[in-house]
C-alpha cells in the first residue's frame, strides 16, 4: 500500500471558479473525512464537474484552496495527488489489452514483473473481468470499459477516487448494477470518493453525504436521509423528488404545528421554534406521502378533488387532482384509479415539510 505521507485522513475544499465575470462555483466549502462516500448532486451546469477537476488538479480555482491532512496541495499538479480519477467516457487506450490497461500506471513504477502481474490480476478479481485480459476495449460491453477503467485508476490504491457521472452511459439495468459495484469497491478498500452524477436516486444510493449544488452554490448538504426527508429549500425539494408546493401564509404556531392557508387549501406542517404567524412560506409533499380515499373526515387538512390526469408507472399511479381552480395535487398510489374519478386526500402532517418562500 501507500507510505503514512500518501495517506488521506482529511480533505478540505473552499474554492471558487469564475470564467470572466461569471462565477461557476461561489466558495464551495467542504470537509471530507477519511472513508466517507460524498456526492456532488445538482443539474447539468451547476459546477459538479468543475468541483471535481479542481480537486483532481485538472483545472485551477480562482481562489481558495485545497488542503489534504491539513497541507495545501492545490499546487500540485495532478499525478504528485494521487488522486484515481473515473470519467463518464472512459478515456481506456484502444489499442492496449485490458490488462495493459490496467497495469498501465504500475508499469511507470520501480516495480518488478511479478508484482504488477499479482495487483492487475487481483483488480481485475475485484471488478470480475478475470477472463478478459488479452481482450481490446473495443471488444467489450459499456459496462465491462468502465469496470476496466475503475480498475485502471484503482490499481495505484489512489487515496481519493473521483468519479464524474461514471455511469451515464449505461443503460438503466446496468447503471443499477454498477451502482451496487461501486459501492461495494468502495467499502471493500476503505476507499475515500468523490462522486459526480445528475441522477438523485443514484446519489442517494451510493452517498454517506450528498453535496446539491445549484448554478455553482452549494443549497444543502447532508446525509441521503437528510436531504430526502429534510430539504431545506424549494429548489432542493423539488430536485428531490417533492411534487407538490403550495403557497401558503402561516395562520397559526401552536404546540410546534404550523397551519399554511393559501392555494385554496388550509395544511398543517411541524415548525421549528422560528417560524412566525403571518408571514409567507411553501409547504411541500411527496406525490406518495398523500394519503388518499377513504372517508374525508372533517378535519382542516382534508380536500377532495376530481382526477385529471393518470400516469401509469407500473406499479403505481401518479394522478393530478383538481382541489380548486388554481391548485392539482399530485398523488401516487397503488390503488386503481380512472380519470374523472373523485377522490379524497390528506396531507400527513409528518410528510410535510415547511420551506421558506422563494
Ligand atoms: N472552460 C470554460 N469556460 C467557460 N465556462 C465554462 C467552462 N467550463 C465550464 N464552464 C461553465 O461552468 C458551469 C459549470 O459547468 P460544469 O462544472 O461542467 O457543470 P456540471 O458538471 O454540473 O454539468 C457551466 O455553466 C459551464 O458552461
Ligand atoms: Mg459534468
Amino acid at each position: 500500500m501507500n507510505g503514512p505521507g500518501d495517506r488521506l485522513d482529511s480533505l478540505k475544499l473552499g474554492i471558487t471558479k469564475r470564467y470572466g465575470n461569471k462565477t461557476v462555483l461561489d466558495n464551495l466549502e467542504l470537509d471530507i473525512r477519511k472513508g466517507e462516500f460524498v456526492t456532488f448532486l445538482g443539474p447539468s451546469g451547476c459546477g459538479k464537474s468543475t468541483a471535481l477537476s479542481i480537486v483532481a488538479g485538472l483545472i485551477a480555482a480562482t481562489e481558495g484552496e485545497i488542503r489534504l491532512n491539513g497541507a495545501r496541495v492545490d499546487h500540485l499538479p495532478p499525478e504528485k495527488r494521487a488522486f484515481g480519477m473515473v470519467f463518464q467516457n472512459y478515456a481506456l487506450f484502444p489499442h492496449m489489452t485490458v490488462f495493459d490497461n490496467v497495469s498501465f500506471g504500475l508499469t511507470l513504477k520501480p516495480l518488478s514483473k511479478e508484482e504488477i502481474k499479482k495487483r492487475t490480476d487481483a483488480m481485475l478479481k475485484l471488478v470480475q473481468l478475470t477472463g478478459y485480459e488479452e481482450r481490446y476495449p473495443g471488444q467489450l460491453s459499456g459496462g465491462q470499459q468502465q469496470r476496466v477503467a475503475i480498475a485502471r485508476a484503482l490499481v495505484l490504491h489512489p487515496r481519493l477516487m473521483l468519479f464524474d457521472e461514471p455511469l451515464s452511459n449505461l443503460d438503466a439495468k446496468l447503471r443499477v448494477e454498477m451502482r451496487a459495484e461501486i459501492k461495494q469497491i468502495h467499502a471493500a478498500l476503505g476507499l475515500t470518493s468523490i462522486y459526480v452524477t445528475h441522477d438523485q436516486a443514484e446519489a442517494l444510493s451510493l452517498s454517506d453525504r450528498i453535496v446539491l449544488l445549484r448554478n455553482g452554490v452549494l443549497m444543502q448538504s447532508g446525509t441521503p436521509q437528510e436531504i430526502h426527508d429534510r430539504p431545506k429549500n424549494v429548489f432542493v425539494a423539488d430536485f428531490m423528488g417533492f411534487r407538490n408546493f403550495f403557497k401558503v401564509r402561516i395562520a397559526s404556531v401552536s404546540n410546534g404545528i404550523a397551519e399554511g392557508v393559501g392555494d385554496g387549501i388550509r395544511i398543517r406542517a411541524r415548525a421549528g421554534a422560528d417560524v412566525r404567524v403571518d408571514t409567507d412560506m411553501v409547504m411541500a409533499i411527496r406525490p406518495d406521502d398523500i394519503r388518499a380515499g377513504g372517508e374525508v373526515v372533517s378535519g382542516a387538512e382534508d380536500v377532495s378533488g376530481r382526477v385529471e390526469v393518470v400516469e401509469y408507472l407500473g406499479r403505481e399511479q401518479e394522478a393530478a387532482i383538481r382541489i380548486n381552480d388554481n391548485t392539482r395535487v399530485w398523488l401516487r398510489t397503488a390503488e386503481a384509479i380512472r380519470t374523472a374519478d373523485t377522490i379524497g386526500l390528506q396531507f400527513p402532517i409528518d410528510k410535510v415539510v415547511l420551506l421558506p418562500a422563494e
